[in-house]
């Protein structure tokens, strides 16, 4: 079996990858069978509908407008991310997004997120964090949320993706 549960939370097979691309809006144009099979939607619920159709109420803003900006500009990347399947369960993934190009034209077409399962450390390490971006978030906003992820890393010493990829 490649998902396993324990309470409310799904844990996948380290060895595999849940997989989806999206346009360039975020609309998810391509799910992998283990991402159907986790999210707990049908590939017919999925496919069109927008991507923060996992979004997850711990997830801080901060997080998805760094995936954002980043993308959107040609780059990659990581990140942990709390998704919520259709019946309320969540799993945990460290995922890799990245632009899909237009070979010809070299413009960007579309994204591409290929997620693995994160170890039980970097979690650990990363629900706190998140969680006291999330109370910074209702009252500081943004810049708040992204003041407490600065500082974390400057005390860490450590850029952004030496963080997420510490704790593999
Ligand atoms: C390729 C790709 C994969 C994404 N995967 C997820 C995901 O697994 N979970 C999630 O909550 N958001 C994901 N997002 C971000 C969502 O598009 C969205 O920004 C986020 O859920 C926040 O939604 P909101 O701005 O409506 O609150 C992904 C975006 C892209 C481009």
């Amino acid at each position: 079996m490649s998902i396993t549960q324990i309470n409310n939370e799904l844990r996948f097979d380290e060895n595999l990858f849940i997989v989806s691309k999206t346009d360039l809006k975020g609309n998810i144009t391509y799910a992998n069978d283990l991402f159907i099979a986790i999210s707990g939607y049908t590939e017919k619920e999925l496919i069109g509908a927008p991507h923060n159709i996992l979004r997850h109420q711990d997830m801080p803003k901060v997080v998805f407008k760094l995936l954002w900006d980043k993308i959107q500009t040609g780059e990659e990347i990581f990140a942990y991310v709390k998704n919520r399947t259709k019946d309320g369960k969540y799993y945990w993934v460290h995922a890799y997004i990245t632009p899909i190009y237009n070979n010809k034209s070299n413009k960007i077409i579309g994204y591409h997120s290929v997620r693995r399962s994160p170890s039980s450390e970097g979690i650990a390490i990363v629900e706190p964090i998140y969680k006291k971006m999330i109370e910074a978030e209702k009252n500081g906003g943004i810049q708040a949320s992204m003041a407490i992820l600065t500082n974390t890393l400057s005390q860490l010493k450590v850029s952004y993706d030496e963080f997420i990829l510490a704790y593999e």
